[in-house]
């Protein structure tokens, strides 16, 4: 790793989704196929960035020192439901947590945000929490709120391998990321949904901010991933 990424790993995945075959066969891929059974009708993702998640926790999450993950913005709990049937075939003791009004967006920021508070707000903690029972996914916890206040509400000593940002609007994500990359494990992932979407100008202008203060990408298809430096 050099500058707090591997330019190679990033290269495998991303060339290998854009440009070879990892998209047939991750989606031939039978954990693939059954984790996400469980996202459908209630996960915005694109295919591509579902398929990089999960090639980072099966291949390269599994050298970091932890497996948790925490996802920021999560409305109706696909992509949580879908990485914690990865996790729980993969890493039996991990966890995955997820924060969210389920109210849905909180004021957003006229002139760069293009969305407007209360998008997504047909959520509810109650049916992500009943819909995670009747999955049967018991490494599952929701926590309700802006993220601005809950994030700093998890146990300071609680360490992440993988983060994932789904946001959308500038603020809280330019408060959450700074702060989620001290949470991870040395060499651990931030990933972002949305700051490569033309819907979410102010996702882009966050993360442009993360790489003005020194951060490099790893990765910048099919999304942005960074990396946790390494102890030295
Ligand atoms: C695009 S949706 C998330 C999609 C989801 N990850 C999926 O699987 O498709 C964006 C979510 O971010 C949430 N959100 C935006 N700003 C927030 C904030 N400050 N605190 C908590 N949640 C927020 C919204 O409520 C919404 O549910």
């Amino acid at each position: 790793m050099e500058h707090g990424r591997c330019t190679y790993e990033g290269a495998q995945r991303g060339w290998g989704l854009e440009f070879g075959t990892l998209f047939e066969d991750v989606f031939r891929d039978p954990l693939y196929r059954r984790a996400r059974r469980f996202s459908r009708g209630r996960s915005a993702l694109s295919e591509f960035r579902r398929m990089n998640i999960f090639l980072i926790l099966r291949f390269f999450m599994r050298h970091l020192a932890g497996q948790d993950v925490i996802e920021l913005g999560v409305w109706r709990g696909g992509n949580v439901f879908f990485m914690a049937a990865v996790l729980k075939e993969l890493y039996p003791s991990a966890r995955i947590v997820g924060l969210d009004t389920f109210e849905g967006m909180p004021e957003t920021k006229l002139g760069l945000d293009l969305h407007r508070g209360g998008d997504f707000s047909d959520a509810s903690l109650q049916g992500v929490q009943d819909a995670a029972r009747r999955f049967g996914l018991d490494n599952v916890e929701f926590i309700k709120g802006d993220v601005r206040q809950t994030l700093d509400q998890i146990d300071p000593s609680r360490q992440f391998g993988l983060a994932h940002i789904d946001l959308d609007i500038y603020e809280p994500i330019a408060y959450a990321q700074r702060a989620l990359l001290e949470r991870l494990v040395p060499g651990g992932y931030l990933t972002y949904d949305d700051a490569v979407t033309s819907s979410c100008p102010g996702a882009t202008q966050a993360v442009e901010e993360l790489i003005a203060s020194g951060m490099r990408s790893e990765q910048i298809f099919p999304h942005f991933v960074f990396r946790a430096q390494p102890a030295r």
